[in-house]
């Protein structure tokens, strides 16, 4: 038996899980002999401003799910956690066709290498707090940002509509629309799809960073009064 949950959720909309969650799942967890599975398919490899989401909790999971950034766009994923459950698996009893393709796994070695060399942690943590001020400081004028969150640079934008707490899901889908046509992706996440989630590669340039976030400044100002 297992429990397996996302340390911040992804595609539901960048919820963090509360600290106190994560040690009730562990408490359970032991108390009932289940495996805690960390699935850090979205959040691992620097992208919350550590190496994996789960080092900021005081647990630590039995199994961790990896992939995505694992190998910077290489097809690999991974299940990595305690000896005892890994070695559980006879020899060639876990397997499948690209199962440790020897180039996917020297791109994520290559991944790693460029993590601690560039130091992307800390400047996941960086580029994150500057997306976030900038979200926090539009705030004033944008009546409909009802939260901006997530840890190092996973971050989201939240909207509802004015004043209330009911999702503006028009507001998100016309951003996003207003953001392509001058070059700038975002994807639209949460369960009422009214959350902009913010993916940039943490190698980015910080001039093409700058520019990012002046076209999301001039569409957030240009559509507060445009949607339905
Ligand atoms: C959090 C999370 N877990 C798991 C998956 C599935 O990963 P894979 O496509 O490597 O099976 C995804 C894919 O989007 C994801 O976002």
């Amino acid at each position: 038996m297992a429990i397996i949950f996302e340390p911040v959720q992804g595609k539901s909309g960048f919820n963090p899980a509360p600290a106190d969650f994560v040690r009730g799942l562990r408490r359970i967890c032991d108390e009932h002999g289940i495996l805690l599975i960390a699935d850090e398919v979205q959040t691992g490899f620097a992208r919350t401003g550590r190496l994996f989401a789960m080092e900021h909790y005081d647990v630590v999971p039995d199994l961790m799910t990896i992939a995505k950034s694992l190998a910077g766009g290489m097809p690999l994923s991974g299940v990595v956690g305690r000896a005892e459950i890994m070695d559980a698996a006879a020899p060639g009893g876990l397997g499948g066709t690209y199962a440790g393709n020897p180039l996917a796994v020297a791109a994520a070695h290559a991944v790693l290498d460029i993590i601690n060399d560039e130091k992307l942690c800390e400047r996941a943590a960086r580029l994150g707090d500057r997306l976030k001020a900038k979200l926090e400081a539009l705030k004033a004028d944008v009546p409909q940002i009802a939260d901006v969150r997530g840890p190092g640079a996973m971050i989201a934008v939240e909207f509802c509509k004015p004043g209330s707490h009911d999702a503006d899901a028009a507001f998100a889908k016309l951003v996003q629309t207003r953001a392509l046509e001058r070059g700038l992706l975002l994807l639209v996440c949460g369960v009422y799809s009214n959350v902009v989630r913010f993916l940039f590669p943490l190698t980015i340039q910080d001039e093409v960073f700058e520019e990012a976030l002046g076209i999301l400044e001039d569409v957030l100002t240009e559509t507060i009064g445009a949607a339905v």
